[in-house]
């Protein structure tokens, strides 16, 4: 596929809606589905950054793959990041060298520098740009009392060979406390990288099917990956779709979802150089994007909350509206989109084997917000597994570690999810009747003295769900930022007439009325 640049409004929606910047100024991608039985070395499921990483990589290496996504390539969560390439992810390494110890702390570090090395080889190699700068990425702090930490995260990052500096002066206009720099740090524009790995995954006996949605993986001698079009044969199977779609390695028990949001503004006055994220416990991030056109942008965001928690999403973007405005000169907001994030209960992805019981299947989840590295280091592991080479930091992200099953955080976070089980729970804590709902509203309803969620367009005409989401029955809340409904317990997604967008769920929301 041809790289080309779209206008802004090209693939906006009308005013009020919310596109990502890399969606909204890229072509639409148009796979095949697929339509007969197949038989290949390596299945992927999923079409993010991870499985198109694997497949490439993989294929590289002699194996035929087919990559299987449900809808389209690249337009889930790595189609609406921040698109940071960095190895600053927080306050992380202290953490790590504390908890897994130095070694394992040097693992993560290594796989995230590389990372960044490979996307940059890559580019340069294939002499694509796709917007691709280096830059410094710095997390900052307000508060005298962070300080320590960010002091101590300088010396930890320093030890495990990180290019890090520490500052109390930063380019933004506001004052900060302190700040840690990682230097030769990078952004892109991750749909014009993506659709470049994509373009190299077929032919010569590989495969990339979009709108082919996987329900199963039967794993015996080798793999059947059940699909509704066709099953394909495979000796073993990566399973990247951001929450896996299976449940044996029990990761919905180990992460939780976290929705967050972002503008592209443009602004009256240059933007400063610079990636940043402050320590807030709702965080902010501010970084300046240039294109190959030259055109520059102010990415500003933040204002994260457990996924199916804020009954009112469209004021996440006010508010970060808002901060846009004290701090910088706005223009015009040309773009506003939002994700999520996998958090996983011990601050560490989960890279490798699904299953200790699993020899065939592997998976990459819990990236948190730093899927650009993290997603391609899962990438480079996994295919190194796969092809049985060593690989030098696999070990940190082994999904069959030991997790803090006993943590405070982790209690915390499942008797949440427990409450969310009991039928006729609503997140929201109301409880209206299906004929209260006004035109353009949606809500979780009683109809009939049944729980059900229910949405009426302008014109009156009303579209009736059931409310339990068909990953495991919790109760889905309505996201009026994105006319979305999602699941609180585990992060699953369905559209206003529900379909499913997002994993873990498979099956579409059973339609009512
Ligand atoms: Fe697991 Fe909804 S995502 S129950």
């Amino acid at each position: 596929m041809e790289e080309q640049e779209m206008t802004a409004e090209s693939r906006m929606p009308a005013s009020g809606g919310t596109a990502a910047l890399w969606i909204g100024t890229t072509p639409q991608t148009a796979y095949p589905s697929l339509s007969r039985d197949l038989t290949v070395d390596v299945a992927i499921i999923g079409g993010g950054i991870v499985g198109l990483t694997a497949a490439l990589l993989l294929k590289q290496s002699g194996a035929s793959v087919a990559l299987l996504v449900s809808n389209r390539i690249a337009e889930g969560v790595s189609g609406h990041t921040t698109a940071k390439i960095t190895s600053a992810h927080g306050l992380i390494y202290q953490y790590l060298i504390d908890h897994v110890k130095e070694e394992r702390a040097r693992q993560y570090a290594d796989a995230n520098q590389a990372a960044i090395e490979f996307i940059a080889s890559f580019l340069e190699e294939n002499h694509i740009s796709a917007d691709f700068h280096r830059t410094v990425a710095c997390t900052y702090t307000l508060e005298d009392a962070d300080l320590p930490a960010i002091q101590k995260e300088v010396e930890a990052a320093s030890e495990l060979g990180l290019p890090v500096t520490y500052t109390d002066s930063l380019p933004l206009p506001f004052e900060i406390k302190g700040a840690i720099c990682f230097e030769n740090q990078a952004y892109f524009h991750p749909r014009k990288y993506l659709l470049a790995l994509a373009e190299r995954i077929p032919g010569n006996g590989s495969y990339l099917f979009e709108h082919t949605r996987v329900t199963d993986v039967k794993e015996g001698n080798s793999c059947q990956v059940v699909t509704g079009h066709g099953i394909v044969k495979a000796k073993h199977v990566v399973v990247a779709t951001h929450f896996p779609i299976l449940n044996r390695g029990l990761f919905f028990a180990k992460m939780n979802p976290v929705r967050s949001y972002l503008m592209a503004v443009k602004t009256l006055t240059e933007p400063p150089e610079g990636m940043y994220i402050s320590t807030e416990k709702v965080a902010h991030t501010v970084r300046k994007h240039v294109t190959d056109a030259g055109e520059v942008y102010l990415l500003i965001g933040g204002e994260s909350h457990e996924t199916g928690e804020e009954r009112d999403t469209l004021a996440r973007y006010a508010k970060i509206e808002s901060f846009a405005r004290r701090h910088f000169d706005i223009q015009s907001i040309a773009y506003r989109w939002s994700t999520q994030d996998n958090q996983p209960v011990d601050r560490i992805p989960f890279i490798g084997r699904h299953s200790q019981l699993s020899h065939l299947l592997y998976v990459a989840t819990g990236l948190k917000g730093w899927g650009m590295t993290g997603g391609t280091a899962a990438g480079m592991i996994i295919s190194d597994l796969i092809s049985r080479r060593p690989n030098p930091w696999s070990a940190v992200f082994d999904p069959n570690r030991f997790t803090p099953f006993l943590s405070k955080k982790f209690i915390s976070r499942n008797i949440h999810v427990a409450k969310m089980f009991i039928k006729d729970h609503l997140p929201t804590g109301e409880k209206k009747n299906l004929q209260d709902l006004k035109p353009g509203a949606a809500g979780v309803v009683d109809k009939d003295g049944e729980q059900v969620a229910a949405f009426q367009d302008e014109q009156g005409t009303k579209l009736v769900l059931s409310s339990s989401c068909t990953h495991m029955g919790c109760t889905v809340g309505w996201n009026n930022a994105e006319r979305s409904w999602d699941c609180p317990c585990h992060g699953s997604r369905f559209d206003v007439e529900g379909h499913v967008i997002q994993a873990p769920a498979v099956a579409d929301l059973e339609r009512k009325a």
